[in-house]
């Protein structure tokens, strides 16, 4: 494949996951899978510089916080950490560290990775004043409410640690596993949802607007790191700082005087992992010497200086109890397994995607089948095999359905894919798929208009094309099961605000295939109205930044469909408009383009977000942290610790007047 368009697909790939797990806290595919393709993008980026950009999640950790928490920069950004699998890998780590440091053998401390939710929080004099959780690493979100009903944080520090003005810690935020089964026994009585494992119940709390539900939650702390306000030879001597200062940390931990202890250490943890009160994932093996830390420093979003040692994934054996498909926006059929449900690493399972027809038939899994499952810790399960020595013969194979299961169209196998996709065009399945999108957060962001709806919608005849949402009134909605006349008003609102968007925005949530959110961008930069897009040839669309062939090749058989031209004129006449946007191609000229500035203190003419939608309207980037990618720091009244980087670090600083000179040039 073409590397242009695989970089785009990678991308809208982890984008995806991303989004699932971190947001979502739903997870689709394991560790290792995510790694892969994370993988597969580095690699193609360091061949072909030019694709890696840096909106690249190659480049961030991680995926945006939510809206309703207000934002909380990070400084030094929360990394993550690179994962070793196994032995080989561990060693490998251990050599680069070596090597860089030019030293044949380096000490280490071992810590239990433990499976919930980063966090940081912020002590001033003494008193508890912030916490906040990772977001994509840069921003987070304030969730000071929360993290001050967790028993075993200290509200006040005393002695030293007392006096410091500003103190910061990261750490992790759990549940223990009794307190998690007693938790979900609650919630059985209480006929409320389980939560599948602790990571997604110390997630879901940790994210609630409603303390008061938080102080229900059975959430501990232990803190790990600590990122301001005091410094230290050793992160043993920074631990058991911390820990003589009242501040929770994990008492389980080791000093591996080299490569050969941490095995052992790791072994160790890995007989006695069942025994401890709290889900473990892995050891985290972290660099001593603080000094030795600075030397190694980091890579783009993981420390040289420290490494996830991961255990390896349980495995149980259930029962494949069927076979089903599913249908998504473009009519792709995705199989899934509906198992016999079984608990694999803290988590109730019960059903396993099982990707396309040639993943089914590779696996060769039956229906009735036993099979192992597989879930790394935090992730959803996979199928690894059968078990044929199981099978009694009443297994019946699966064979992949000629015609749709929502529609009954027939279903075809695209050329040299693995993909098989619905022929149907009023295919209710595809069509729910296709609102969901349409509506979603980074599309036309109608909130309310969720599957649920979509599904009931079609159900009642209301829409039988996207553009029916917007023809959509109170007394039909009013008519639905489950709809009250508040929720109704609401979202007959949402939808009414989602007539005025952002181009890219109404190009992206028509879902033609391959246009991501990028490729959106870069084709609502490069045309500036819908029309012009509508009417473009094969050699304007692949001088748009980004864009291939084969992504060329989609947009004009999307718009060579009358029924798509036609959904977009009806789309404008129910009153769609665009906002006014002055978008300069992002390929152009501009001498911002391209470019990544910081913004620190405030600007007398200009809000923060102004100026940042101007430097983004003419192709530039702004970040929150300053780093060696960083091509201006714009400096204002009041500018802090990342003009005294910026200073130290000799980069250009441009005040207010020459940043207004550079958006007006
Ligand atoms: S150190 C730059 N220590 O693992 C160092 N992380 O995959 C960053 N985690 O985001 C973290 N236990 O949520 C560290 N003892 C530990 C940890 C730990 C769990 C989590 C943390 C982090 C993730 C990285």
């Amino acid at each position: 494949m073409n590397p242009t368009l695989r970089v785009a697909e990678l991308k809208s790939l982890i984008a995806y996951h991303n989004h699932r797990y971190y947001t979502l806290d739903s997870p689709e595919i394991s560790d290792a899978s995510y790694d892969a393709l994370l993988k597969e993008l580095e690699l193609l980026e360091n061949l072909y510089p030019q694709l890696k950009t840096t909106d690249s999640p190659s480049q961030r950790v991680g995926s945006p916080p939510r809206e309703s928490f207000k934002k909380v920069p990070h400084f030094p950004p929360m990394l993550s950490l690179a994962n070793a699998f196994n032995k080989e890998a561990l060693g490998e780590f251990n050599l680069r560290v070596c090597e860089l440091l030019g030293a044949t053998s380096v000490e280490y401390i071992c810590e239990p990775k433990l499976d919930g939710l980063a966090i940081s929080v912020t002590y001033v004099q003494g008193k508890l004043i912030r916490g906040a959780t990772r977001g994509n690493g840069e921003v987070g979100e304030d969730i000071t409410h929360n993290i001050l009903t967790i028993q075993n944080l200290p509200k006040r520090l005393e002695g030293e640690a007392g006096l410091l003005d500003t103190l910061e810690l990261r750490g992790e935020v759990f549940i223990q596993k009794t307190d998690f089964q007693n938790l979900n026994a609650l919630r059985a009585q209480h006929n409320e949802p389980l939560f599948a494992n602790p990571r997604n119940a110390a997630a879901g709390s940790l994210r609630q607007l409603d303390a008061r539900v938080v102080a229900g939650r059975p959430l501990s702390v232990f803190l790990y790191e600590l990122a301001q306000g005091k410094t230290f030879a050793s992160h043993l001597q920074k631990l058991e700082w911390m820990e003589a200062h009242g501040l929770p940390v994990n008492p389980l931990r080791f000093h591996a005087k080299g490569l050969g202890e941490v095995e052992t250490f790791y072994q160790q943890l890995l007989q006695e992992r069942a025994t401890l009160p709290y889900e473990m994932d892995g050891l985290v093996v972290k660099v001593d010497l603080t000094e030795f830390r600075e030397r190694l420093g980091e890579a783009s979003k993981n420390p040289r200086w420290a490494v996830a040692y991961k255990f390896p994934s349980e495995e149980v054996e259930t029962r494949v109890e069927d076979i089903q498909v599913g249908v998504g926006r473009t009519g792709v059929l995705t199989p899934f397994a509906l198992l016999r449900p079984v608990m694999v690493g803290g988590a109730c399972i019960s059903r396993a995607t099982l990707h396309n027809e040639d993943e089914l038939l590779r696996k060769d899994i039956h229906i009735g089948d036993w099979v192992f499952v597989r879930r790394a810790g935090d992730v959803i399960p996979e199928i690894v095999a059968p078990i044929p020595s199981r099978r009694t013969g009443g297994e019946r194979p699966f064979s992949f359905p000629p015609l749709c299961p929502s529609c009954q169209a027939a279903v075809y196998r695209v050329p040299n894919q693995a993909t098989t996709r619905c022929t149907g065009l009023s295919c209710p399945a595809q069509l729910c798929a296709k609102i969901c999108h349409f509506a979603s957060r980074t599309a036309m962001d109608i909130e309310g208009l969720g599957e649920q709806r979509a599904e009931q919608l079609i159900e009642a005849g209301l829409v039988k094309r996207l553009v029916d949402i917007y023809h959509l009134n109170f007394e039909q909605l009013m008519a639905q099961p489950r709809m009250g006349e508040k929720s109704c008003q609401k979202l007959l609102a949402a939808i009414e605000h989602s007539k005025t968007c952002r181009l890219a925005r109404f190009i992206f949530a028509l879902g033609i295939h391959q246009v991501g959110e990028v490729t959106a961008k870069a084709l609502a930069a490069h045309f500036q109205n819908i029309e012009a897009l509508m009417r473009a040839n094969f050699e304007e669309l692949t001088k748009v930044h980004d864009i291939g062939p084969e992504v060329a090749r989609e947009i004009l058989e999307h718009f060579a469909n009358p029924n798509n031209c036609q959904l977009i004129n009806d789309f404008l006449a129910v009153g769609i408009a665009f906002v006014a946007e002055n978008l300069t191609p992002a390929s152009g000229g501009h001498a911002l383009s391209g470019k990544r500035l910081v913004l620190t203190g405030s600007l007398s003419t200009l809000s923060r977000e102004q100026a940042k939608a101007e430097i983004e309207k003419r192709g530039g980037k702004v970040t929150e942290t300053v780093s060696a990618k960083t091509n201006w720091v714009v400096a204002g009244e009041n500018a802090g610790s990342k003009l005294e980087k910026a200073k130290a670090w000799g980069l250009d600083i441009l005040d207010e007047q020459q940043l207004k000179q550079l958006l007006e040039s």
